[in-house]
């Protein structure tokens, strides 16, 4: 086994074709606690992959959640993360990318699957496919509220991340969003909303 990644939260080792995300016990929280967290996580996770995958969404095929129900085994993806190969991109190809990343996002959202972690360090571009990860703090719910704030997450991401290219990027993800999904609209008056109560509670 070959550790391939340290989240904040858990531990990926890949073993031959397979990846096992680990999470990691933390001891500031009580110990009774910090299982049933992990536990849960990671049986959320397995239930969201499988769910986004038939959403029409490309997620690693789950093999197996172990029986304490703190380990995942999933199918390895190759290929960079979103977030590696963007600033090396073209802006068409960038454009398109997101465009196409926004149509995932309202798959998902058209299912009620709510990401809770919508990065580009959690998408993976494998071939001409790609694959959305770590659904560890997602859920299924059909409400504008939930929806808005996953996209608020995703565009904090892009601000902090790629910054230079963030209002590119997010038209053509928004672009995309509204194509494969039909309540787009409501979703995104939210998030506008959401944002104002942000500037507001800062001040
Ligand atoms: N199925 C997979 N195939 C290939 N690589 C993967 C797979 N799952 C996870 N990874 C790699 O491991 C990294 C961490 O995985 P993941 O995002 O699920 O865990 P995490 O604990 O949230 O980590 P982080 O805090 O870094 O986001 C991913 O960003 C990705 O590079
Ligand atoms: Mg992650």
């Amino acid at each position: 086994m070959r550790l391939i990644g340290r989240g904040a939260e858990a531990n990926l080792y890949l073993e031959g074709e397979e990846v096992v995300k680990e999470r990691i016990p933390k001891n500031y929280r009580v110990p009774e606690l910090d299982r049933m967290l992990r536990t849960t996580r990671t049986r959320r996770e397995a239930r969201l992959l499988s769910a986004a995958r038939r959403a029409g969404v490309p997620t690693p095929v789950v093999y197996d959640v172990d029986n304490p129900g703190t380990t995942l085994r999933m199918a390895h993806v190759p290929g960079p993360q979103v977030k590696k190969e963007i600033d090396s991109m073209g802006s068409k190809e960038r454009k398109n990318l997101f465009r196409r990343i926004g149509e995932l996002a309202g798959r998902l959202h058209r299912a009620h699957i709510i990401h809770g972690d919508l990065t580009t360090s959690n998408m993976i571009h494998s071939g001409k496919r790609i694959f959305f990860i770590d659904f560890g703090l997602g859920e299924i719910s059909e409400a504008v509220e939930a929806k808005g704030t996953d996209l608020l997450v995703f565009k904090k991401s892009l601000r902090s991340t790629h910054h230079e290219h963030e209002d590119e990027c997010l038209e053509a993800f928004m672009e995309g969003y509204r194509e494969a999904y039909p309540g787009a609209g409501p979703v995104l008056e939210r998030l506008a909303e959401i944002e104002k109560r942000g500037r507001y509670f800062v001040r």
